[in-house]
């Protein structure tokens, strides 16, 4: 008979006993739902399943290991600057994987807009990051060189945010996780530059905090600079992917191609390139 877990025994979560990896994973990352909606997009615009990813400003890469252990014939290229998260991923999340998974999964510690001869069905950017780049011309290279690292046809898939709540001075967003309190602090934004800090805190129930876990100094994009800016960089089309709402008004995380959306004061969407 299986053991039950005693939850009083389990140590409570403390500053000094957390990995801020692991909480962001936990707090921001959904890599199985990310999988799923690149197959279902490829699905859409290519056909057939895909079988070679580029998931660049991978961290710690947890998109990669979801990718290769959805088909043994899926291998994925995880693109970073900063070896720290590359060595966290390998240490937590690939040691965790088949031998033969784990084979299936190149790392390049390398800017995202160089090219490297991996030519992928998918290319895919999440959680905001290309929000990095603060220039035009940075971030049309940038999507010039994902349609590069594109074979002949395949998609690109980017997230975004936005809504009128970005458009503050400050604002602070707690949520109750296992353990431990996710905060989503915005620091500041600029209206005439769109530039934006925005802070992840961690908070423990003994009263201990992780603060400034990450910070992000980003431009805070629009969907139509990103979509014009994906077919001048060679996309054929760049369809936006808008959530439904639930009877509540709440995101119901189905998300579906669209011309026209609500206002919600705090929305998060996908963006296709199709090459
Ligand atoms: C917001 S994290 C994203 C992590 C993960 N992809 C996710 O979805 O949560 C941004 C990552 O982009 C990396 N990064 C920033 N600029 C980059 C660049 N020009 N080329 C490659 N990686 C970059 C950072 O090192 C960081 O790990």
């Amino acid at each position: 008979m299986a053991k039950k877990k005693n939850k009083k025994n389990k140590p409570t979560l403390t500053a000094a006993s957390a990995d801020r990896h692991d909480l962001y994973l936990k707090s921001v990352q959904e890599p199985s739902f990310e999988v799923e909606f690149f197959d279902r997009v490829y699905g859409d615009h290519v056909g057939g399943k895909p079988k070679l990813l580029r998931e660049d400003f991978c961290g710690t890469a947890a998109v990669c290991c979801e990718w290769v252990k959805a088909g043994d014939e899926r291998t994925a290229v995880g693109v970073d600057l900063d070896p720290d998260p590359i060595e966290w991923g390998k240490a937590n999340l690939m040691n965790k994987l088949s031998d033969a998974q784990r084979e299936r999964i190149i790392f390049l510690e390398d800017d995202v807009r160089n090219l490297n001869g991996h030519k992928a069905d998918v290319v895919a950017a999440q959680n905001f990051s290309f929000y990095c780049f603060h220039d035009r011309k940075v971030l049309l290279e940038y999507f010039q060189a994902a349609h590069a690292n594109l074979t002949d046809k395949g998609v690109f898939v980017l997230d975004m945010m936005g809504g009128s709540e970005c458009f503050q001075d400050e604002s602070v967003e707690t949520t109750n996780k296992a353990g431990f309190k996710y905060v989503w602090e915005l620091d500041h934004f600029d209206p005439i530059t769109h530039r934006c800090l925005y802070h992840i805190h961690f908070k423990f129930k003994d009263g201990t905090k992780l603060p400034n876990a990450f910070t992000y100094d980003w431009r805070l994009w629009t969907l139509p600079e990103v979509r014009e800016l994906l077919l001048e960089a060679g996309f054929s089309e760049a369809v936006v992917y808008w959530e439904g709402a639930d009877e509540d008004g709440e995101g119901n995380g189905e998300f579906e191609p669209a011309e026209h959306g609500d206002a919600d004061p705090s929305w998060i969407c996908y963006v296709v390139g199709v090459k």
